[in-house]
């Protein structure tokens, strides 16, 4: 496995999750005991990621202290006996390096992603949005997967994509897809089309692997109607002057969890909470017995 870089925007201002939003990043939202962006790391991590680049912003600064080592706080739970705790903080020496850089201005995540280009250098690299988790409790090792196909195929970019309803198509970036293979090419991308557009049912879930090549253009990649680069635009631009585009599908079992607004962060955090291992089946109790009330 050779890539090692890991870019995650951060930097959204998460209106539709006002006011939870309003002086904590969605992103450090917790679905159950963790953080997102902690489930993201630890995901990537065991994929072989070990440099991190968080693309954040303004009021985003408690993302940075989440992955500090707090000496503090591991001296005060030692001195008041309170050892066992400290397990909870063991992803704090996951041994990955963290960097961060701010995004000026919220013009869209392709712009977000063009702040990656002296981290990332001449190597390729991962993109995973902050605002979703993949899998529940087991990590995905789907970017092995988005690897794996970017260095066979030759490709300039690969995604992960689901598959998702027929009339969900309008939320997400669809794909075009060549075949019905679990790893095929893409033909075409459009973000969020109507559903007489849609190019199929299979939306982009949230992880990327990209050639350096992808800078270049986003720069080329002009604004849409809302002053915003999309990423997706600039990959159809990748698309349209030859560039191989992949897409691995997420296994059946597995499933994008996106947090961006409170439908789906409610859901997810149930189930979350309700699958938890520790207190899962006193909480399945519980709600057995709120639904049985109010039904
Ligand atoms: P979203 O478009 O869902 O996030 O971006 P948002 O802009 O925060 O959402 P709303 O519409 O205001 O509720 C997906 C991911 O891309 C990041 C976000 O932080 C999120 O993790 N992002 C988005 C940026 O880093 N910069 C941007 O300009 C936009």
């Amino acid at each position: 496995m050779s890539i090692r870089n890991a870019v995650i925007p951060v930097a959204g201002l998460g209106t539709r999750l006002l006011p939870a939003t309003k002086s904590q990043p969605k992103e450090m939202l917790p679905v159950g005991k963790k953080p997102i962006v902690q489930y993201i790391v630890e995901e990537l991590s065991l994929c072989g990621m070990d440099r991190f680049l968080f693309v954040t912003g303004r009021g985003k600064s408690s993302i940075e202290d989440h992955f500090d080592i707090d000496a503090d706080l591991i001296r005060s739970l030692r001195e008041s006996g309170k050892e066992d705790l400290l397990s909870e903080l063991e992803f704090e020496r996951l041994g990955a390096n963290f960097f961060y850089t701010r995004q000026h201005q919220q013009r869209g995540l392709g712009d977000a992603i063009s702040y990656a280009e002296n981290f990332s250098g001449t190597e390729p690299f991962v993109v995973a949005l902050g605002d979703s988790i993949i899998g529940r409790h087991e990590p995905s090792r789907i970017v092995e997967r988005l690897i794996e196909a970017f260095e066979k195929s030759g490709a300039i970019c690969a995604i992960a994509v689901e598959e998702v309803p027929l009339d969900q198509v309008s939320m997400y970036g669809i794909v075009k897809p060549a075949s019905d293979a679990e790893v095929f090419e893409v033909l075409d991308l459009i973000e969020k089309p109507a559903r007489s557009e849609a190019p199929s049912n299979w939306a982009i879930a949230g992880r990327y692997v990209f050639s350096p090549a992808l800078f270049d253009a986003i720069r080329r990649t002009g604004v849409d109607h809302r002053g915003e680069i999309q990423l997706t635009n600039a990959i159809r631009l990748l698309l349209a002057e030859g560039g191989k585009v992949v897409a691995v599908r997420l296994p059946s079992h597995e499933k994008r969890y996106d947090i961006g607004n409170f439908e789906s962060y409610f859901e997810t955090f149930v189930e979350f909470a309700l699958t938890d291992p520790v207190y899962g089946e006193k909480l399945r109790q519980y709600a057995r017995g709120l639904l049985g009330e109010n039904s």
